[in-house]
């Protein structure tokens, strides 16, 4: 079998005392995308955080390309390779765009030019200072400042959450034509059920912090039922 670029095996992690997942394995394979679905307060960031390293791993372990990173601190995830876009977005306020999008760039071939070519309105931006954009725009460029540091896996955490239809449009399409590069791995964290489920190939459904489903995304998409009981009705919702 082909080494996963991530695996997590038998992870129970949380917060000082309180312990948030419980026993969650998972491989991710080179290039390969995951949506993470659930209700709200299920432990969907959490997941992220702890694979980026910020939380307390309690028990299980966590390997990058077969390599045990499970001490790593944070900054050494992010250089093996792990770019993060947090679901509080956490862009540089008083930098430009352009500043903000080389300040943390690592070579490779994610360049301003690609990332102009991909978000245009970044572009028609990158004199404008972070706190001057719209919630759409500042989304985009935490995708982009991401991207720019050309990571091997991408976490994604809510990217389309409280934006215009539109703009949810415009970062959908964005989103589309990074992984057709299929240079990326990425995991989405997604409440827009339909979006996640067509962007990814698979997908897994936490409740309490476990893993209550997985499955290939095109089956879960058509499994109203699971969906319904699993996440609510947000396939209704975003149709
Ligand atoms: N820093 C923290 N310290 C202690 N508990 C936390 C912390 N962050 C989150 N939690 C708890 O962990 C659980 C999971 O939270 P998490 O943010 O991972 O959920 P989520 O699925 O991302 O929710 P949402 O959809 O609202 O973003 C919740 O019970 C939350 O209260
Ligand atoms: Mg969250």
């Amino acid at each position: 079998m082909v080494e996963p670029i991530l695996s997590l095996k038998g992870v129970r992690a949380g917060y000082g005392g309180a312990t948030v997942l419980h026993d969650i394995s998972l491989d991710l394979p080179e290039n390969g995308s995951l949506a993470v679905l659930g209700r709200n307060g299920v432990g969907k960031s959490t997941l992220l955080l702890t694979i980026m390293g910020y939380t307390q791993l309690r028990a299980g372990g966590i390997a990058w390309r077969g390599k045990d990173i499970s001490r790593f601190e944070p900054h050494n995830r992010a250089r093996a390779g792990i770019g993060w876009v947090a679901q509080e977005r956490e862009i540089f306020p008083s930098l430009s765009v352009e500043e903000n999008l080389t300040t943390t760039a690592r070579s490779g071939s994610w360049t301003l030019d690609s990332i102009y070519a991909m978000f245009p309105r970044l572009k028609e931006r990158r004199g404008n200072m972070g706190n001057q954009l719209s919630g759409g725009e500042q989304q985009m460029l935490a995708i982009a400042r991401a991207l720019m540091t050309n990571p091997s896996l991408l976490l994604l955490d809510e990217p389309l959450e409280g934006l215009a239809p539109v703009i949810v449009e415009e970062l959908t399409k964005a989103m589309t034509a990074m992984l057709a590069d299929r240079r990326l791995a990425i995991v989405l964290v997604e409440q827009h059920t339909d979006i996640a489920l067509e962007l990814t190939e698979q997908a897994i459904v936490l409740e309490r912090g476990a893993i209550v489903h997985r499955g290939p995304s095109s089956e879960l998409r058509k499994d109203t039922a699971t969906l319904e009981r699993l996440v609510g009705l947000r396939v209704a919702a975003t149709a």
